[in-house]
């Protein structure tokens, strides 16, 4: 992953002067005014839980609405579409079926799509207007990992782009915010660097019956990625929740030892992440955090750290998976389970 990152900014970014310019969209902007007023993301799986990310970094760059659909159900529920409406299939294979048939019912209502896509000339970047290729190189295991950063990161691109052309950021902040992106290979380093340390977590949680990830905001839908990336291929039953939707009934879950990863890095949600990780604590929860370095408080609170390189809100959750793709990885070699293809699934879901 550490690797992919110069393939994705290659003709993109400007390591000199810190800016931005996706060719890719210029179709889809008249000036600096966008031919959308909202858009719409569809997505199946690990690409829905970008597209959720995707959500949060969209909306508070470019305060353009954005809506969120599982391809699966999109068309049966009837959705509103026109053609202001910018529709946005992300796919790692861009042939899945779903995602293929919800981008074909947006099509005959008339609206333009943007896909975001890793398979150059696949069907689902034949069938729309423009494609953001994610350029992560193929990805051969079932699971997605290199793919779902990737998505990640054409996702801030792209509304880093918007928030260029449109004026809702100014140049100093644009500027500021790719300079950080393109810290993240060094990051991503970081990272990995305590592999030994998340290879002895995930032993210990290997032989778990139920293992919960919480988090908040941006990565809430981190949290959800790495519950479905540790059940995919390590087979232990995993569960993603918003934090603050524990008390709703999660809670109930947990008991004496039950493994329970926190996203916790040092931003706004801080102290309600926190709270919910002192109430699970407080039930038995054998508790993991996913800190930022410097956080030194937290190692009084939980019983695991894994250090994360202290970033900017829209560029943890690309930060945060990582660790969560390697517990994964190591429970399931711990286990003996097939890592690369995991039993009952296909690298690529062609069928409804
Ligand atoms: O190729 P796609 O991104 O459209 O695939 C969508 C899902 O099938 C895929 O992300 C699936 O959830 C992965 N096996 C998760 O690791």
């Amino acid at each position: 992953q550490r690797d992919m990152f110069q393939d994705i900014f290659a003709g993109r970014v400007s390591k000199e002067r810190g800016a931005i310019e996706l060719k890719e969209i210029d179709a889809l902007f008249d000036g600096g005014k966008p031919k959308f007023d909202r858009i719409a993301i569809v997505a199946c799986g690990t690409s829905l839980h970008a597209a959720m990310v995707g959500r949060y970094v969209i909306e508070s760059l470019t305060k353009i609405p954005v809506a969120v659909d599982y391809a699966s159900e999109f068309r049966y529920r009837d959705p509103i579409l026109d053609s202001r409406t910018l529709i946005v299939p992300i796919s790692q294979s861009g042939e899945t079926a779903d995602t293929l048939a919800a981008e074909k019912l947006a099509k005959e209502r008339g609206c333009t799509v943007m896909a975001i896509c890793n398979v150059l000339g696949s069907s689902i970047t034949r069938a729309a207007d423009t494609t953001i290729y994610t350029y992560a190189g193929p990805e051969i295991g079932v699971a997605s990992t290199k793919a779902f950063t990737a998505q990640l990161v054409a996702l801030v691109l792209f509304a880093l782009d918007i928030s260029r052309r449109t004026g809702s950021l100014g140049a100093e902040q644009i500027k500021s915010m790719v300079e950080e992106m393109l810290k993240l290979p060094r990051f991503v380093a970081d990272v990995l660097e305590q592999s030994d340390h998340i290879k002895d977590i995930a032993e210990m949680i290997a032989g778990a019956e139920n293992v919960l990830f919480i988090g908040r905001r941006h990565n809430f839908p981190v949290a959800l990625e790495g519950a479905l990336k540790l059940k995919e291929i390590s087979y232990v039953h995993s569960e993603g929740f918003a934090a603050g939707e524990l008390k709703h009934g999660p809670i109930a879950l947990i008991d004496s030892g039950v493994p329970v990863v926190a996203i916790i890095p040092k931003d706004e949600s801080y102290e309600k992440m926190l709270s919910n990780v002192e109430e699970v604590k407080a039930r038995g929860a054998f508790t993991i955090a996913i800190a930022s370095e410097g956080d030194e408080a937290i190692n009084f609170t939980v019983n695991e750290v894994i250090r994360i390189p202290a970033a900017s809100e829209f560029i943890i959750p690309i930060l945060a998976s990582i660790p969560l793709q390697l517990i994964a990885y190591f429970a399931a070699d711990h286990k003996g389970t097939d890592v690369d293809q995991p039993r009952n699934l296909a690298k690529s879901v062609t069928v409804e």
